[in-house]
Formats: structure tokens, C-alpha cells, sequence
């Protein structure tokens, strides 16, 4: 359901594909009779479920990773034209939300090891006499991001954190020596629950949040600015989007929650295997994917960095033909045509455009076999050396 790049036959090895079963269909169906078809039961159930997992912070479910950042950036309530700093390696998502929110987006660049928006860079940037209002951070792919050294200076200098976690359902970061999960950290934290991410609502998000007022704002804006009396009559606070997760969405959701754990072992151990059977590899030019001490990602993507001679495009390519799916995993924003007159922060990006030309995601499909992450390793090796 989730294709890999290039064209020709379709891959025996997806890059990816969503957990479902018996149960998934037997909810909907049951949705279904009860002729609810909108913001009732499921959604609630949902967000409790979700909030249960991410430490009881409040959550919003919504319809999308994207959906969830525009909220995110509304319930900050800055002035038109405030700057947000945005990683410029990454999906569009965030930096659309960013732009359509009338804000200045700086594009920051990103550690190639790790992925991750550059901790220094953030830091001259909020040392700046015009600072960002508020920061946009990435757990790319799962990855947790490096959180502790900009949470103080981002509160000295009044400026917004939002996580954007839309991949890292699941990861935890330490932070003052305890573990705490992605997305609960920040002003506010966003999830995406496309097929491509650990549990699926087919699209869906959530926005959350441990500040009771902006939980409050995110859930008022989703759904028109609409509030409601003691007699369910209805007048408009403000103006709001119709942002909300259908019962049907999220009546995969509380199932797909179930099988959270699950996925995140499975995720785990086909990331442990990879490592073992690519380490080989480094030797012709392959970057593997480094996870510093003390964070735990939920391993979303497992990517890679392919020899810059090489590219990832080429290499997906020659992987498709192989019938082994694969992606390059993200974008240099920077380097797009929609994007071309945003601020670069430091000028060039080159950590940025180094992951956009050789990052490369390998397939990770529901239990892989031994047999396939031996096909893949053997493919990438043929096409390296
Ligand atoms: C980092 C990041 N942010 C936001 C999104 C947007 O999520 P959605 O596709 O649910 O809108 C994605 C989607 O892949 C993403 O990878």
C-alpha cells in the first residue's frame, strides 16, 4: 500500500505496510451500525488512550500530522509574521504549516549523522537580537531529537517549543536523567497517524500538550472555534477549522493502540538486525543510522546515508529493480522551488543537502524476515561496490 520510488514491478520487499487485522474491520463495521459518524465515542476513546501513553498530557486528535502543526503554531497565538525555526531536512509538512500561517519560516540545518536540527545553529539563532517565537523540533524518523540544551534558553528568551513527533509515537529522550516521551516535552507536540507510521488511522494526527489552555484552544480551533452551552447551543469564540478525525479513523486508532508495543519490538529488532548485517557495509561508503545515548526511537524509518557518488535516488532505483522498496527519506527544503525565497539560517545548509542527496530509508515491512534483510543487504552491497 505504501510504494517505494521508481517505477517498474511492484516490490516483493514493500518499504512499508501498515499492521491490520480482523479487528480493525470489525470496529469499523461497528461504527458503522451505530450510525455515529463524527467526534463521538472513538475519538474520545482515542485521546485517552493516547494521553495514557504520553504521560497524561492533553491530546487533541485531529486529521492530520499537518493539521496538528497548524494548530499547534494558532494556539501560539504570535503575530503575522513571526519567525519559526524549521529543520531543512525534512517532509514539507511542517514548513507549509509554517508559511500558510502567515509566519516567517528560517530554515536551520541538520546533523547528517543524526538528522537532527544542529543544537549549536539553534542556539546562535535565539542568541540573535530578533529571535524566533518559537522552534520547531523534529524527531526525524523516530529519532529522538537533542531537546535538553535549548529548553533553557528557550524559556529565558520566551520562545515556543513545538515538537513536531509526527514519526515518534513511541521514542523516549532523556532529559535531567529520565526518560520522557517524544512529543510530551515541548509547548506543544504533534503525531501523524499516516500508514507510514508506527499505528495508522489511515490519516490522522494529534496535537498535545501539559498546558491545559493551549489543549483547550487546540480542541476549540479543530472543530470552527465552535463552543457549546449547558444547552448545546452553539455560538463561534473565534475562527476555527473543521480539522477533526472522523469516529471511523479513530475507531482504528483504539485498535491500533493495542498494537502499539507490538510494533515497536518488531520495529526494534529489524532495526538490530539491519545494523548487524549492514555494518559490512560501512566499508563501501555506507552511513548507518547512529542513535545517541540515552534516546530510544521507536525506529519509524531505519535510514541510511548512501555514498554521496552514489545517490539515494539512483540507489532506490536500482532497489526497485531488485523488487526491494525503498524511498529517499526526506527533502532539502531549501533546495525546492516552492521554498526558494525562505531564510537560510548561516547562509549554506550543508548538512541538509548532503541527507536530501544520499538519505535513504529501507523497507521495514511488518515482521521481516531474516531472508529479506539478507536480500536487501546483499542488493545494496552489489550496488556499492
Ligand atoms: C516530520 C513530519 N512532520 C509532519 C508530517 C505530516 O503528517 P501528515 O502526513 O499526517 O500530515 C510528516 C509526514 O510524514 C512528517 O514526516
Amino acid at each position: 500500500m505504501v510504494s517505494g520510488a521508481g517505477s517498474g514491478r511492484p516490490p516483493v520487499i514493500p518499504l512499508a505496510r501498515p499492521v491490520l487485522g480482523e479487528s480493525e474491520a470489525r470496529a469499523l463495521t461497528e461504527v458503522l451500525d451505530s450510525g455515529w459518524l463524527v467526534q463521538g465515542e472513538q475519538v474520545r476513546q482515542f485521546e485517552g488512550l493516547l494521553s495514557a501513553r504520553l504521560d497524561g498530557v492533553g491530546c487533541v486528535a485531529c486529521s492530520s500530522g499537518t493539521a496538528a502543526l497548524q494548530l499547534a503554531i494558532a494556539c501560539l497565538q504570535l503575530s503575522p509574521g513571526s519567525r519559526i525555526a524549521v529543520p531543512a531536512y525534512t517532509f514539507a509538512g511542517p514548513l507549509n504549516a509554517v508559511l500558510l500561517a502567515g509566519m516567517e519560516a528560517v530554515l536551520v540545518d541538520v546533523e547528517p549523522e543524526t538528522f537532527k536540527i544542529r543544537a549549536d545553529s539553534l542556539l546562535e539563532l535565539l542568541d540573535e537580537p530578533k529571535p524566533p517565537a518559537a522552534l520547531i523540533i523534529i524527531h526525524q524518523f523516530g529519532l529522538p531529537a537533542d531537546l535538553q540544551p535549548l529548553l533553557e534558553p528557550a524559556r529565558t528568551g520566551g520562545v515556543a517549543i513545538i515538537e513536531d513527533a509526527a514519526c515518534a509515537l513511541g521514542s523516549h529522550l532523556q532529559l535531567n536523567g529520565k526518560q520522557v516521551a517524544a512529543g510530551t516535552v515541548g509547548d506543544l507536540g504533534c503525531f501523524s497517524f499516516h500508514p507510514r507510521k508506527l499505528i495508522t488511522t489511515g490519516e490522522g494526527g494529534a496535537v498535545v500538550s501539559r498546558q491545559q489552555q493551549l489543549a483547550e484552544r487546540a480542541a476549540l480551533l479543530r472543530n470552527h472555534g465552535i463552543v457549546r452551552d449547558e444547552q448545546g447551543l452553539t455560538s463561534y469564540a473565534e475562527a476555527g477549522w473543521n480539522f477533526r478525525l472522523s469516529e471511523l479513523h479513530a475507531a482504528l486508532g483504539v485498535i491500533q493502540m493495542d498494537r502499539l508495543d507490538g510494533i515497536l519490538r518488531d520495529r526494534q529488532d529489524v532495526a538490530k538486525r539491519y545494523l548487524s548485517a549492514l555494518a559490512p557495509l560501512q566499508e563501501f561508503g555506507l552511513q548507518l543510522p547512529q542513535v545517541p545515548d540515552g534516546r530510544h526511537g521507536n525506529w519509524q524509518s531505519f535510514v541510511v546515508r548512501v555514498p554521496d557518488r552514489l545517490g539515494a535516488k539512483a540507489v532506490a532505483a536500482k532497489l526497485r529493480q531488485r523488487q526491494i522498496g525503498s524511498t529517499p527519506a526526506a527533502q532539502a527544503l531549501h533546495l525546492q522551488p516552492a521554498y526558494k525565497n525562505v531564510e537560510c539560517w548561516g547562509g549554506s545548509l550543508d548538512g541538509a543537502a548532503l541527507c536530501g542527496r544520499t538519505g535513504l530509508a529501507l523497507p521495514t515491512p511488518p515482521q521481516m524476515s531474516d531472508q529479506q534483510i539478507d536480500q536487501v543487504t546483499e542488493a545494496l552491497q552489489a550496488i556499492l561496490s
